[in-house]
């Protein structure tokens, strides 16, 4: 499976912006302002891949909150979210690096010379934790004047050089003095996607094809930031993954396509992150309206992975994984052949691992229980009946599997959420 770091990233970091509505395209811009400033200061190519990666993630921790924060409002909540963005990557072999960039883009620049990371080797960390700052602080600017009294670049330019040497570093502001001539600059930040126009010039930063390790890192990422939200469902991804990978084993699939499902796995509620935290949080029954929303996540998946270039199989198992071998699933009514194998044993994963995990409202389901209700389902088409018959003939050793997978879920959830201000986060 050859995907392009970059495909994958940015193609990802357009489930971030699902979250807000009025803040779509806010991670792209903000890769794309943080680089053009970083070639400006004519920093080294790895820095500027470093920026861009940042840039594409930085709000990633705003997910992990319970209260939907907006992104522009990010800074409100005491930059709780981007101590959460730094947890989520600083174990994540792909993406470690950015962590402590992405930890320090709300820090004023007064501030900084304080960090303990100041005095750890990690000062060009935290400059371009500045260079990010400023270019975060300029979209939310151009955004919050989009709306009513619109700002011209001028004027947003005035406001940010008002904070030079106080919120900013002056070196990054200067050098956004000297973009700002450019009208060019300014049209390619307000275009419908501004990364395009950083993928014209080859040398701007390091795309590479990922490891197979990286790919699965940076899924595994995108799945506790899906999980994290809810801690009702803060393993569910993991368990998915895992039974689903061990079902296609036992259906014969070879490593490149169990490797394929287990991204399939990792990504598929993808898409949830468009749903409201009230909503994937709700302990009764969801009414019409809700459920309509929440039947819009497989869609959302379908639209976010079907766009990296290498992902169209993970894309079509991850978005079909509501849909029932008898058509009366969602969002396609999908049936029959139209309905690969792999997207069967997803569906089947999904449900096995919704039955037999314990939610904090109430425990697992039994086996026996769970099998019966599989079973049920297999009778009226709602599963396919071969793939419930692989739970059958191997249900213990899946459902090992599964609990191992969640047990280490839950494991660095509590570790996420550790020492936090309680109150804030549940
Ligand atoms: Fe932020
Ligand atoms: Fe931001
Ligand atoms: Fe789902």
């Amino acid at each position: 499976m050859a995907i392009r770091l970059f495909d994958f990233l940015t193609g990802l970091s357009g489930a971030l912006d699902l979250i807000s509505p009025e803040v779509v395209g806010h991670h792209k811009r903000v890769a794309y302002a943080a680089v053009r400033l970083a070639r400006t200061l004519n920093l080294p190519r790895s820095e500027r891949t470093d920026l861009y990666l940042a840039g594409l993630m930085h709000d990633v921790g705003g997910f992990s909150v319970q209260s939907r924060l907006a992104a522009l409002q990010f800074e409100t909540d005491g930059a709780l979210h981007a101590e959460l963005g730094f947890r989520l990557l600083r174990k994540n072999p792909l993406l470690e690096g950015v962590a402590p960039i992405v930890r320090h883009h709300h820090t004023p620049f007064t501030r900084v010379e304080a960090l303990p990371e100041a005095r750890d080797g990690q000062q060009r960390k935290l400059f371009l934790a500045g260079v990010l700052c400023l270019a975060d602080r300029l979209d939310a600017l151009l955004l919050r004047s989009g709306r009513k009294d619109r700002l011209s670049p001028q004027e947003v330019m005035a406001r940010l050089r008002t904070l030079s040497g106080s919120m900013f570093d002056p070196r990054a502001v200067e050098a956004l003095s000297e973009l700002a001539g450019a009208e060019r600059f300014w049209a390619d930040l307000t275009s419908s996607d501004p990364t395009r126009a950083l993928t014209d010039a080859p040398d701007m930063f390091e795309d590479r094809d990922m490891s197979h390790a990286q790919l699965m890192a940076a899924s595994t990422a995108f799945s506790q930031i899906i999980d994290f939200r809810s801690r009702f469902t803060a393993t569910h991804t993991h368990g998915v993954a895992e039974t689903a990978v061990c079902l296609a084993e036992k259906a014969g699939f070879d490593a490149p396509e169990l490797d394929q499902m287990r991204l399939a796995g990792n990504l598929h509620d993808l898409g949830k992150l468009a749903v409201p935290s009230e909503i994937v949080e709700k302990p009764g029954p969801l009414d019409e309206r809700e459920k309509h929303v929440m039947r819009r996540h497989p869609e959302l998946t379908r639209a976010i992975l079907g766009a990296v270039p290498g992902l169209e199989q993970v894309s079509r198992w991850a978005s079909e994984h509501h849909e029932q071998p008898g058509g009366q699933g969602y969002p396609l009514g999908l049936s029959g052949r139209e309905l690969s194998l792999g997207s069967r044993i997803l569906a089947a994963a999904d449900v096995f691992t919704a039955l037999r995990e314990d939610r904090p409202y109430r425990p697992g389901m039994s086996r026996e229980d769970t099998m019966r209700v599989l079973d049920r389902m297999s009778g009226h088409n709602a599963l396919d009946p071969l793939v419930v018959s692989l739970v059958h003939g191997h249900h213990g050793e899946i459902n090992d599997r599964r609990q191992i997978a969640q047990t280490m879920a839950a494991a660095e959830f509590r570790e996420f959420y550790s020492s936090l201000p309680q109150a804030e986060v549940m």
